[in-house]
C-alpha cells in the first residue's frame, strides 16, 4: 500500500531537495542513507573503473544531454553513459508540453545534486530494456516524471515504455525507482499514468525508493 503525496511541482522539487540533502527518514525509507552517501565518494571512482568497460557495440539511439550531463561520449546507451560519467541517477520524462521534462531536469540538477550525479533522458530515445542493467550500477536510481493526458494516457514519448511495462512480464528486480506524476486535478483521470507506472514497476519486482509524488498543475 502506498500513500500519495499531493503537492505542487515547485513544492515537490523543494521538498525532495530538502529531504535528500538533510537525509530525513521519510523519503529515505528502505533504500538507506548509505546508498546516497556511498555515491558521493564513489563518483570519481566509478569514472576511473568504468572507463575500462567500454568495449560493447555502439547502438543507434541517442540520449538527450542536458545541462546536468556535461559528458559527451560517443556512447548513446543510457547505461553506458551513466557508467562512463560515473552517474547513478537517470531521470526519464514523459512530457508533451515540457512541464515534466523541465521538472525532470530540476530533479536531476537541483534536487539531487549534492548526493547523486544525474542525467535526464527521453524514454523514446532510449532502449528502456536497459533498465534491466541498472542493477549492475551500484546504488543506481531511475526516476520517472510522467504527465497524464486524455483518458489517463501517457505522453507520446512515454507510450512505448508504458506499453512495454504493461504487456511485458520482464523481471525488474534490482531496479531502484521513484515516480513523480504531473497532472491537473481538474481532469477525471488525475495522474493516472504515474499512479499506474508506480504500481506496475513494483509488480515487476523493482524497488520503490521514494513514495509516489503527484504534482497538480492546478494547485499553483
Ligand atoms: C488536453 C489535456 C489533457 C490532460 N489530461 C489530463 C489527465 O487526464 N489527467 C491529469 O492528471 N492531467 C491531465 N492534463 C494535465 C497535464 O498532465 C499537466 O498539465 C502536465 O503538467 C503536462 O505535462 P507536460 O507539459 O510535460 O506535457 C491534461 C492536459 C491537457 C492539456
Ligand atoms: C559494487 O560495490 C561492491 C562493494 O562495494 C563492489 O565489490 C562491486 O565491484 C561493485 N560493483 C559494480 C558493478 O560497481
Ligand atoms: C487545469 O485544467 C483546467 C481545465 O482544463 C484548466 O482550466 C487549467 O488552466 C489547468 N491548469 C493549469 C495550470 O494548466
Amino acid at each position: 500500500m502506498c500513500t500519495y503525496t499531493y503537492v505542487n511541482v515547485q513544492k515537490m522539487t523543494d521538498k525532495i531537495a530538502e529531504e535528500i540533502v538533510s537525509g530525513d527518514e521519510p523519503f529515505l525509507g528502505t533504500l538507506d542513507i548509505a546508498l546516497l552517501l556511498v555515491l558521493i565518494a564513489g563518483a570519481t571512482w566509478y569514472f576511473m573503473r568504468n572507463r575500462k568497460k567500454e568495449e560493447a557495440p555502439i547502438r543507434s539511439y541517442s540520449i538527450q544531454p542536458t545541462t546536468v550531463s556535461t559528458i559527451s561520449t560517443a556512447e548513446n546507451s543510457f547505461i553506458k553513459k551513466l557508467k562512463a560519467s560515473g552517474r547513478s541517477l537517470v531521470v526519464f520524462y514523459g512530457s508533451q508540453t515540457g512541464t515534466a521534462e523541465e521538472f525532470a531536469g530540476r530533479l536531476a540538477k537541483e534536487g539531487l545534486r549534492y548526493r547523486m550525479k544525474g542525467m535526464v533522458a527521453d524514454p523514446e530515445e532510449c532502449d528502456m530494456e536497459e533498465l534491466l542493467q541498472m542493477k549492475d550500477i551500484n546504488n543506481s536510481l531511475a526516476v520517472f516524471c510522467l504527465a497524464t493526458y486524455g483518458e489517463g494516457d501517457p505522453t507520446d514519448n512515454a507510450m512505448e515504455f508504458y506499453e512495454w511495462i504493461t504487456n511485458g512480464d520482464v523481471d525488474l528486480s534490482g531496479l531502484n525507482y521513484a515516480v513523480f506524476g504531473l497532472g491537473n486535478k481538474t481532469y477525471e483521470h488525475y495522474n493516472k499514468v504515474a499512479i499506474y507506472v508506480d504500481k506496475r514497476l513494483e509488480e515487476l519486482g523493482a524497488a520503490r525508493v521514494f513514495e509516489l509524488g503527484l504534482g497538480d498543475d492546478d494547485a499553483k
